[in-house]
């Protein structure tokens, strides 16, 4: 049995597809996984590019696995994702003890990438975008969780210009709904109550059924999915406002599985930015969509991104995205600095911002949104929440999970309340986590 260790960073995408690397080598190369690098023979790192220094970043941790090949002539070092896509051959040119590779949309390969490497000793790079062809490889999906996540679409076709991630997953790629839907449905019958629909924008999902002649947009796949026995709760990551159409919101009203929570990318409150940043969409259209959601749902919770610093972004556009922060009561969200991404429009704009400022800005923002995040979190002291039990912490005692609103909450009881709903009522909050009393298990009445 080859031991294999695996280095996942970036977003859900990537998790997901390094859990589905480990399905894959489980099944057809006989390996079992090591959380220690030291000991594997097989070392994988699932790489991110959306920010930063991230060529570096894998060249450094590549420094760092070069050596444990001097102890073991056999170990093998593949590179994937979405720097991997990016930079493909030029791995193996500043780097010749990597082995291995694959991109995002190949690394269903690797069975047969590793069979072939075994074989001639020479490096392998496929960062080819085969449509669909992964989903086909994975074996039959085994949750340990009673919440999974599965991927709907892939890729994206707004090249927003500031992004990079048109250019390393490819563009938009829907699934067949029929094939969600029979993975939905096994995962069900495993226990799982709670499905998080991922893509990187779920809602441009678009399956034409050649048999029926009928198009399933993503409203009709939510409606399928929550018309599955045992499903009682649906998420998804990440939606774009552009799409986010009428019949979407129809479902939030008549959908009561579907969580009300969302997180709907802005990434600034100035129409001057997002039309530099090529985002296609305006504040008062944003905000047009916020309003019929609440309508639909009194108590939606919506997150989001920002980017600050932009190219060219001035005090004033800086301010725009500080108001509308506090105009929408945005809750827990993510917020990074502009980071100039090799190959994408944005780096050409012009830009006299300094560094210090970026940073006092990005400062100033993420303290208003923690202050918001706090303020949702402490206006549910004393209410009941609905919460999906996931997990037993170490002292035996305290069990956790979600609620509808994303926040963890901790409390009493047993492991028998796994994968179950409970009501719980909060009676501590703090930055990390709510605190809790059980005082109901789905099916039993009053503890
Ligand atoms: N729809 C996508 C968004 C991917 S990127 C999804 O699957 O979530 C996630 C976030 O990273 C973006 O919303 C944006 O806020 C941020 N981001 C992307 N490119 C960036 C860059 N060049 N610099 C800083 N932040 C960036
Ligand atoms: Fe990136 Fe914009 Fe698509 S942020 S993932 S190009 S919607």
């Amino acid at each position: 049995m080859k031991k294999v260790y695996i280095k996942t960073w970036g977003c859900q995408m990537n998790e997901y597809d390094s859990s589905k690397i480990v399905d894959l080598l489980q099944k057809n190369q006989n390996c079992i996984i090591t959380k220690e690098s030291s000991n594997a023979d097989i070392l994988l790192l699932n790489t991110c590019s959306i920010r930063e220094k991230a060529q570096e970043k894998v060249f450094h941790q590549l420094g760092r696995w070069k050596h444990l090949k001097k102890n073991n002539n056999n170990l093998i070092i593949g590179v994937g994702g979405c720097v991997a896509s990016q930079e493909g051959e030029y791995i193996i040119e500043r780097a010749p003890y990597v082995d291995i590779v694959f991109g995002p949309q190949t690394f269903h390969r690797l069975p047969e990438m590793l069979n072939k490497f075994y074989k001639t000793k020479n490096a392998i790079v496929d960062v080819s975008f085969p449509k669909l062809e992964k989903f086909k490889s994975f074996p039959k999906t085994i949750s340990h969780s009673p919440s999974a996540y599965i991927s709907i679409m892939e890729g994206c076709n707004k090249y927003c210009a500031f992004c990079i991630v048109p250019y390393t997953r490819g563009e938009e790629v829907s699934r067949p709904s029929i094939d969600i839907l029979l993975e939905i449905s096994e995962l069900a019958a495993q226990g799982v109550r709670e499905i998080t629909l991922l893509g990187q924008n779920v809602n441009a999902y678009r399956w034409f059924d050649e048999k029926s002649g009928k198009i399933y947009t993503f409203a009709n796949l939510l409606r399928l999915v929550a018309s599955i026995t045992g499903i009682d709760r649906i998420r998804f990551i990440t939606s774009h406002p552009i799409e986010f159409k009428d019949d979407l919101i129809e479902v939030y009203k008549d959908t009561p599985k579907l969580a009300s929570f969302l997180h709907l990318p802005v990434q600034s409150g100035s129409d001057r930015i997002l039309n530099l940043m090529k985002r296609s969409h305006t504040i008062s259209y944003y905000k047009s969509i916020i309003e019929k959601l609440t309508k639909a749902r009194p108590n939606i919770q919506i997150s989001s991104d920002f980017i600050v610093g932009f190219p060219g972004e001035t005090k004033y556009d800086f301010d725009q995205t500080i108001n509308f922060i506090s105009e929408i009561n945005f809750d827990m969200s993510f917020s990074f600095l502009y980071s100039p991404r090799p190959g994408t429009p944005a780096t050409y704009l012009p830009d006299k911002v300094k560094e210090e400022e970026k940073k006092y800005r990005l400062y100033i923002l993420q303290n208003i949104i923690n202050k918001q995040a706090k303020q949702w979190s402490e206006k549910m002291l004393g209410t009941i929440q609905r919460v999906l039990v996931d997990k037993i912490l170490h002292d035996n005692e305290s069990i956790s999970g979600k609620t509808e609103n994303n926040r963890v909450v901790v409390f009493n009881g047993s492991s028998n309340n796994i994968g179950k709903f409970v009501d719980v009522k909060i009676t501590d909050s703090n930055i990390h986590f709510l605190k809790g009393k059980l005082i109901n298990v789905e099916n039993d009445i009053n503890l």
